[in-house]
């Protein structure tokens, strides 16, 4: 009798602990498959998997939940720089590419921007801009300028000197400053590193001497108006044949009388103009060596097979028209010599394809003006 209630009291002490950890473990199991659960949810509203487990830890689940897919809070869940108190603030501010971003709103908010002058900001500026531009004491006036959608925040003080100066509106400003109309023709220009077949180069924007495109072909000897060979851009020679033969049926005779030209031309063509005309005339005709379109071989010069100035040909009158089919723009044109920084000439024809080229006919403008406000970053 007294051997069995042993064995009973036994038998009591081993389940009384095999019953908690049942409990325990069946707990531990029940929180884990809520936890993978709720990070799944997360993920699958594209927060990564770091900052996920950051929003479960920081119990904003249920604000996370309510607000939805958010670029800017997912990169403030995985950042050491995140601030709870600007939570609300990292909500309402549009996700850009940063490395700073998150330490960049905060520093901004302490210094008392809004999130819209803060939207403004980053979406003006890149990592470096912003992250000098926070340093500054608080600027005032940023959405006169910065509310223009192709202003560039390490730009606002010039576009402050500048309409100091000129009292233009703030879309005309920004867009002046950006063409760099604050400085001097070919002085401090812009060393072009990136090059493709929307480059722009003018008085302020410069090819490196050793730059020679990498697609050249030359021109058939039938539309070649000089003695010698031009070479000029693949693509370039295609749409011109085609405009050629378009210009054909009606009666016109196209011909190009430059195309590519070297640094090295370039160089021989201003001394030559220099020599025989002067500088005014180079400086209105003629760009010094770096800074010719010719060099990009996306530029040609348009010629008439029976005449001689070519203003004063039908072919003139036809490109005029017609070119923008084709994907080329007057590049120099008369009443925009202000902006282009060159005299008309007649004869100058850059190929940018047809979608821009439908555009600047249609809105009037030059080359130099659409690349300020749809291809500059
Ligand atoms: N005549 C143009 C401006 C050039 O020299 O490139
Ligand atoms: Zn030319």
């Amino acid at each position: 009798m007294v051997k069995k209630k042993a064995k009973l009291k036994l038998k009591n002490n081993v389940r009384k602990p095999l019953v908690i950890c049942s409990v325990v473990i069946l707990i531990i199991i029940i929180i884990l498959l809520f936890y993978f659960n709720r990070i799944g949810e997360l993920k699958s509203l594209g927060y990564s998997e770091d900052s996920a487990k950051s929003i479960i830890f920081k119990f904003k689940y249920s604000y996370i939940m309510d607000i939805g897919e958010n670029k800017t809070l997912n990169k403030a869940f995985e950042s050491d720089d995140y601030i709870k108190e600007n939570l609300d603030s990292y909500a309402k501010i549009d996700y850009q590419n940063q490395k700073h971003l998150i330490s960049n709103i905060n520093k901004l908010l302490d210094k008392g921007y809004s999130v819209n002058e803060i939207n403004l900001i980053i979406s003006r500026g890149d990592d470096k801009s912003v992250s000098d531009f926070v340093k500054r004491d608080k600027v005032k006036y940023i959405e006169e300028f910065l509310a223009v959608d192709f202003a560039k925040l390490e730009n606002l003080d010039r576009y402050v000197l500048y309409q100091e100066k000129e009292n233009d509106d703030a879309k005309t400003t920004v867009l002046y400053v950006n063409m760099d109309f604050d400085k001097e023709d070919y002085i401090d220009p812009l060393v072009i590193d990136d090059f493709d077949d929307y480059v722009l180069v003018n008085k302020h924007r410069q090819l490196s001497s050793k730059y020679i495109p990498d697609d050249l072909v030359k021109i058939k000897d039938e539309y070649v108006k000089t003695d010698g060979e031009i070479e000029i851009e693949r693509n370039v020679a295609k749409a011109f044949y085609d405009m050629a033969e378009a210009a054909k049926d009606d009666g016109m005779e196209l011909m190009v009388s430059s195309g590519y030209r070297s640094y090295k031309d370039q160089e021989e063509i201003t001394n030559t103009y220099l020599e025989l005309y002067g500088q005014k005339y180079v400086d209105n005709y003629v760009a010094k060596p770096g800074f010719s379109e010719h060099q990009t071989a996306m530029s040609l010069d348009v010629a008439s097979k029976s005449v001689d100035t070519f203003v004063n040909s039908d072919e003139y009158v036809w490109m005029m028209d017609n070119a923008y089919k084709y994907g080329f723009i007057l590049r120099y044109p008369k009443s925009k010599e202000d902006i282009t920084g060159y005299k008309c000439e007649a004869w100058h024809y850059r190929y940018v394809g047809k979608k821009i080229a439908k555009y600047i006919k249609e809105h009037n403008i030059t080359y130099d003006e659409y690349y300020v406000m749809f291809l500059d970053d």
